[in-house]
């Protein structure tokens, strides 16, 4: 283990599950041992997020190639980390992040580096033969994270006219992942007998969740109440989770419902996710407020702090930065951890241990455009986060993350166990 180092780096551009071009990394060790990454990409993507490097010619996938991408990985990371060993994650991502010399990494581009960050952190594992969870957390990774699952999609990743863009299960009664899974697919499969029923659409939306047209925000909610009941569970054991995704309909001051024909006021808009929360089984809401909105988070926070999770999304972009200026003006309680919003494996581990040492819940999240690759499986096992974000029950690119903690469970045996303190 000692004497292995990286011998060479290889990327290159692959399609996401939106088919668009992203970022690939290859990393070969002396020990013969391949690490292999690729990265995903978000739709509604918050101003603060690292920035993904894109090639902007419009010949060329309509601008969205990431060739440069792939030649900043060839041509200036590869030769600055030839050498290293691999099981140096952080020294390697301080070089990169230092190479790069931007504070939101737009020189090389994020998605370059981040590829590079996670094939090396795969690189590591499979060299040692251990599985990736147990590299990222040792003897201590054994909870398997609740899944909070998207079954009903609307914003930017739906054509449909439901403002807000996911409506989750969140199975807190499943005793193991496998139950999480199944309660999910039960839940879905109903909903999706439901909207037939119904003659709506049962057509998917980029996250895998249904999409149809419905009259508004609570229709949505009362088909899942529905869809939840008549599969046999009740809302004891599955909750509902909201990403309103807030800052995507923030305009001028004000939040501009379209679906719901309103426009309200920060104060007025904290009033009725307070009365959602109150009337629905809500117990996580995301984004509830715009990335800019301080007030108005401050508004929300006081009112469902201890009842709700408040999930900072847009609003913390994985940024131990941002996350910190949040504590400071006490605005929610949760954050958000997407790998491609900071960059590198070692600043997104950073920004889990301080909000996990401040009190602010960790949920390790999936983009809407994403691959098969499974890292984000193993991250939220190896940082026992107890919660992930990856999707619907169905797209094998969100079944796949699914798929990964059904394995990493068998593999953990009674040494592992779901995430109980939900609440
Ligand atoms: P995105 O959506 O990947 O399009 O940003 C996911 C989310 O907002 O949580
Ligand atoms: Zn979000």
């Amino acid at each position: 283990m000692s004497h292995t180092v990286i011998e060479e780096v290889k990327a290159r551009q692959v399609l996401d599950s939106r088919g668009n071009p992203t970022v690939e990394a290859e990393i070969f060790l002396s020990d013969g041992t391949i690490g292999r990454a690729t990265v995903p990409s978000g739709a509604s993507t918050g101003k603060f997020e690292a920035v993904e490097l894109r090639d902007k010619n419009d010949d060329f996938y309509f601008g969205k190639g990431v060739l440069y991408a792939v030649r900043n990985i060839e041509e200036k990371i590869c030769p600055q980390i030839i050498g290293k060993s691999p099981f140096a994650q952080r020294t390697i991502d301080n070089e990169m992040i230092k190479l790069d010399g931007t504070p939101n990494k737009s020189n090389l581009g994020a998605n370059a580096i981040l590829a590079v960050s996670l094939a090396v952190a795969k690189s590591a594992a499979n060299s040692l033969n251990l599985p990736l969870y147990k590299y990222l957390g040792g003897i201590n990774a054994y909870v398997l994270p609740v899944p909070m699952m998207n079954i009903l999609n609307g914003g930017v990743h739906a054509d449909n006219n439901i403002d807000f863009q996911e409506f989750m299960i969140y199975p807190v009664g499943a005793k193991n992942i496998k139950d999480a899974v199944r309660f999910g697919s039960e839940i879905f499969h109903t909903l999706k007998g439901i909207l037939k029923m119904r003659d709506l659409s049962t057509g998917l939306g980029d996250e895998g969740g249904f999409a149809p047209e419905l009259s508004g925000v609570e229709e949505a909610l009362e088909l899942i109440v529905a869809s939840i009941n008549r599969s046999g569970h009740d809302t004891d054991e599955v909750k509902i989770c909201l990403d309103v995704a807030a800052s995507e309909f923030y305009i001028d001051g004000a939040y501009h419902l379209k679906g719901e024909n309103k426009t309200l006021k920060s104060e007025e808009f904290a009033e009725y996710l307070t009365y959602l929360a109150n009337k629905y089984p809500i117990v996580s809401i995301e984004d509830g407020m715009a990335e800019e909105d301080y007030y108005g988070w401050e508004i929300l926070t006081r009112h469902l702090d201890g009842k709700c999770k408040l999930v900072g999304d847009d609003l913390f972009v994985t940024n131990i930065n941002r996350l910190q200026e949040g504590i400071k003006r006490r605005i929610a309680n949760s954050i958000l951890i997407k790998l491609n919003q900071i960059g590198t494996l070692s600043e997104t581990l950073d920004t889990i241990n301080f909000a996990k040492i401040h009190g602010y819940d960790a949920i390790v999240s999936h983009r809407s455009g994403e691959t098969e690759d499974t890292f984000i499986a193993d991250l939220a096992v190896g940082t026992n986060c107890g919660r992930i974000k990856t999707g619907s029950l169905a797209r094998s690119e969100r079944v796949a993350k699914y798929n990964r903690l059904v394995k990493i469970e068998d593999e953990l045996g009674e040494g592992g166990m779901i995430y109980s303190g939900w609440t």
